[in-house]
């Protein structure tokens, strides 16, 4: 169902997520109270105005809330926001529930790393520059 819906469009492959940006709200708007600059306040472009990476699913069972703004509290919501928006379809409570059964499955091990330990800091230490916006 997650492929025949047409899901796959933007999560694919090993990590389930797009190497893309994507509008958010393709065929309905998303209402968010965020200011939905997204990837235009780092482009400066209007046409970039909504427009987000697209998330892995791996581990999106724990990873909750939702969306940029976490506006979406459960899995549920997010399918029916995703589906409704992105793809202008709608689930019955049936068929939401058999995509977030799907998502669940993409429930593994979190990875875990190391943290580099830095030597501590000198008045004479650089500071990091602000990110330059282009
Ligand atoms: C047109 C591209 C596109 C399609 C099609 C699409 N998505 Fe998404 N999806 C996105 C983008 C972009 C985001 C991130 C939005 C944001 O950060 O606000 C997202 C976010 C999500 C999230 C929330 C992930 C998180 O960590 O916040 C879930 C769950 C999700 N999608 C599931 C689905 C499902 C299920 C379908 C099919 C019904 C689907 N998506 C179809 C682009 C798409």
């Amino acid at each position: 169902m997650f492929k025949d819906s047409g899901c796959i469009a933007c999560h694919n492959g090993e990590a389930v997520r797009g190497a893309t940006f994507q509008k958010l709200g393709l065929v309905e708007p998303y209402k968010s109270t965020s200011s939905g600059e997204g990837r235009s306040a780092v482009t400066g472009k209007d046409i970039d105005r909504f427009n987000f990476k697209v998330p892995t699913l791996r581990n999106v069972e724990l990873t909750y809330p939702y969306f940029h703004d976490g506006a979406a509290n459960t899995l549920a919501e997010s399918v029916t926001i995703m589906d409704r928006l992105q793809l202008g379809r709608k689930f019955s409570p049936d068929e939401n529930a058999r995509i977030v059964a799907f998502l669940k499955t993409l429930t593994g091990d979190q990875p875990s790393f190391t943290l580099p330990i830095l030597p501590p800091s000198a008045d004479s230490t650089p500071r990091p520059t602000p990110f330059a916006k282009n």
